[in-house]
Order: C-alpha cells, then sequence, then structure tokens
C-alpha cells in the first residue's frame, strides 16, 4: 500500500511488519549483520566520558549502513504488539499521540514538524539487533533496547533529560543535537500533559550529526535532537540502572512473598516500662533488626536480583505449540543445529562455587558453566560438542524452547 503525504513531500511506502526481513523470526546469520567499530577507543571512553560527560564520536563504524527503511518503522508502528509515539508541531505546542497507528496516519500529517518514535526496535529487527553488537564493552544486564525514529524536517522530541545513558547514532539526514547542563527532579519543565519539556534549556555544545555519527549522553544531561531537513533517522541505543526504589520494592515484596506468619517480632523479656505510650529505643532496635536481617540475605538478593533483571519488557511470543522434549534437542544438536535466541529475552549469567545461575525471562537454571557461557555469549549458538552431548543441556535447553526464549534456527 502507498501512504502519501504530499505536504511533506514524503511518501511512506508502508512495510507490514511481515514483510521486514528476518521479523518476529530473527533466523538469520550473524554473519549478514555484523556492524563493527573502526575507531572507536572504548578504554577512554570509559575512562572519560560513561556517566560522566558527553561525547561526540564521528563516524566510527568500519562500513556504516542504515538498518532499517524509513517505511518499514512505519509499518512497524501500525503493529498493535509494538509500542510507538508521534510527536506533533514543536516547543510547547507539540502533541502526543500513542500507537498503534493506523495505516493512513501518516498521509494525514499537515506540513510542518514531527517524529515518529519506536521502541525496542532490536527485538523486531534482527539487523536492528545486531547494531547493539558494539555496545556491549557494556555488560548485558545494562542494556536495554534500540529506539528508533523518524523525524520530518524540524522534527523531534524537544529538550529533555532521560534517567539514563544513551547512544545516539544517525542512521539516515541530519538532526543537530543541543545538549546542557546536568537536570533533576528540581529542573524547572514546562507545562505540557504528555512531555517532561524543560523550560529553558541553554545548551552548552550543539553539533550537526549524519550517518554513522553517534553521540553519547550521560543520564540527566538536557539534550534536543531537532531534524535538520526531511528523512531523518535516529537509532537511541538505551540502558538501564535500577533506581533504589526499584530495588528495595522488588526485593522487599520478593522476601515478603517467603516469609510465614510465624515470623514476627516476639517480646518474652518484656519489663514494665515507666510511660506505656512509648516506642522504647530497644524495641525499635529490635523491629529494625528484624527488617534488615531479612535483607542482608546478599545471596537471596543475588537470585532475585538476577531473574528480575531478565524479565522481559515486551513479550516476542516463540513459545511452540507442543513441548519439544529432551530427546528432539539431543538429536538436533548431534546434528550440529544452530540455536537463535529470542530477541526480546534476556541472557545473563551469575558464577557460584558448583554452578552457574543462568537466568533467562526472569527463570533460574542452576547449569554447567561452559553452557551458561555459551548461552549468554551471542544471539546465535551453536553449542560445543561436550557440552551438546550433556543431559543436563537437553534439559535446559528444552526448557528454554518451551518457555519462549531459544528455537532451533531452521535452514530451510
Ligand atoms: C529522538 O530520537 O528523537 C529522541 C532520542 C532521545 O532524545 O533520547
Ligand atoms: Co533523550
Amino acid at each position: 500500500m502507498i501512504i502519501a503525504n504530499d505536504s511533506q513531500d514524503h511518501t511512506f511506502v508502508l512495510a507490514r511488519a511481515a514483510e521486514i526481513p528476518g521479523f518476529d523470526t530473527a533466523i538469520r546469520p550473524a554473519h549478514e549483520r555484523a556492524m563493527q567499530f573502526a575507531h572507536f577507543d572504548i578504554d577512554h571512553f570509559l575512562r572519560h566520558h560513561w556517566q560522566k560527560r558527553p561525547l561526540l564520536i564521528p563516524n566510527p563504524w568500519a562500513s556504516w549502513h542504515n538498518p532499517l527503511e524509513p517505511d518499514e518503522l512505519a509499518g512497524l508502528a501500525c503493529d498493535d504488539d509494538v509500542e510507538s509515539r508521534l510527536v506533533i508541531g514543536d516547543g510547547a505546542q507539540r502533541q502526543m499521540e500513542s500507537g498503534p497507528f493506523a495505516e493512513n496516519r501518516f498521509a494525514e500529517l499537515a506540513a510542518g514538524p514531527w517524529t515518529l518514535l519506536v521502541q525496542a526496535v532490536d527485538h523486531y529487527v534482527p539487523d536492528v539487533a545486531a547494531l547493539l553488537q558494539p555496545f556491549r564493552f557494556v555488560p548485558d544486564w545494562r542494556i536495554d533496547d534500540v529506539m528508533v525514529s523518524y523525524a520530518s524536517a524540524g522534527g523531534g522530541v524537544g529538550s529533555h533529560y532521560d534517567q539514563y545513558d544513551v547512544f545516539l547514532v544517525q542512521g539516515l539526514g541530519q538532526r543537530r543535537w543541543r545538549v546542557g547542563p546536568l537536570c533533576d527532579a528540581q529542573t524547572p519543565l514546562l507545562p505540557h500533559p504528555d512531555l517532561r519539556l524543560i523550560a529553558d534549556f541553554e545548551a552548552s555544545d550543539e553539533w550537526v550529526l549524519g550517518p554513522g555519527d553517534i553521540l553519547y549522553v550521560p543520564p540527566r544531561y538536557a539534550h534536543e535532537g531537532v531534524a535538520v531537513g526531511d528523512d531523518c533517522m535516529t537509532y537511541s541505543i538505551g540502558f538501564r540502572a535500577p533506581s533504589r526504589a526499584e530495588l528495595v520494592d522488588g526485593w522487599c515484596e520478593d522476601l515478603a512473598e517467603r516469609m510465614v506468619e510465624e515470623d514476627r517480632y516476639v517480646d518474652p523479656d518484656l519489663e514494665r516500662q515507666a510511660c506505656p505510650g512509648e516506642i522504647t529505643p530497644a524495641a525499635i532496635a529490635r523491629l529494625h533488626g528484624l527488617v534488615t536481617q531479612a535483607l542482608a540475605d546478599r545471596e537471596a538478593f543475588a537470585r532475585w536480583f538476577g531473574a528480575h533483571n531478565s524479565m522481559p519488557k515486551y513479550d516476542g511470543d516463540w513459545r511452540p505449540d507442543t513441548p519439544i522434549g529432551a530427546a528432539t534437542v539431543r538429536a538436533n544438536l548431534a546434528n550440529g543445529m544452530t540455536l537463535a535466541r529470542n530477541p526480546a529475552s534476556r541472557f545473563v549469567f551469575m558464577r557460584q562455587p558448583q554452578c552457574h545461575w543462568l537466568f533467562v525471562d526472569g527463570k533460574r537454571f542452576d547449569c554447567e558453566s561452559a553452557l551458561a557461557e555459551q548461552l549468554c555469549a551471542s544471539s546465535e549458538i551453536t553449542l560445543d560438542p561436550k557440552v551438546a552431548a550433556s543431559a543436563e543441556t537437553h534439559t535446559v535447553i528444552a526448557a528454554l524452547i518451551d518457555q519462549g526464549s531459544l528455537a532451533f534456527i531452521d535452514d530451510d
């Protein structure tokens, strides 16, 4: 279908999700999509910029190619399972609409600036997922997803700050980025029902990025990107860092669920006190101890955090209709078949004295270190013959396939 947007001199030929190469299957050899840096001093970056100050990284790629067409992005924004937003206008007059969008929505847009933003595109498009690979100098558990934006001339989401680090990779066209001071909850915002726009944004740096250029912005730095000309596409490689509130809330909820009614305050040594109305320091110390002793269990915390961190943000359901069974897994692995990870799934492991804890999509598997490490190393896995022959491997892989986190690559 052709969606003409004459006022913008732009025509989207919407690609339905199923027409995007590899959409929802992610089953293509990784080497076809590899993206690598040719010039980027990662150690220098980590020492001087990561979580410290912004950095413009002029096209560092061995060979940059834009991994997604604007039409494909527009097609994703029409899909019910994909989270997307349209921000129309500029200044405080910007209006936000949430997707999914009707196929004719883009054709209806009046002349003027607008931008379309689509979340977690790496979950749906393997070539966009491949963009994450060079950023794995940051551990996987800190990586969130790739948001992709497309803007007409002058389009952008306005001046704002994020709580997370972001690498803004310019895919197509040009965008002017202005970066300003560190912000916090006291930073004045413009009144707006949907957007958190900074009121008096004064930039200290300004750059125009072209295809392949990258801007790194640490958490809480004010920034604003405005498309210079039409056909401006930007890939935001986003990270996550749990807030203390999220950790306390999640960990306490997990602990509390496993506690029994009988586990409560006791005072067999109670003595009469001068003022019955007083909660004494001794009572407070005992109450506080009840809480802090439970919270101090580091091993239980690690188990909870691994499961919590590996919970998928969006559901890219790969669950098979019928369970695969360990025997089929054994036969497929004996034939040298390769496994693909669901791009929406999260794989992380923790070392333990006797085994590794492998966490996938909120579930823990206690397994051989080699198996956990190979499953966490890349999105496509051909297991070592020794690991592939182990009965424990067959059980773990069958469970991962049944829960929709893994699939065998079908060469046909
Ligand atoms: C954009 O791509 O327009 C917004 C990205 C950001 O500011 O984080
Ligand atoms: Co931002």
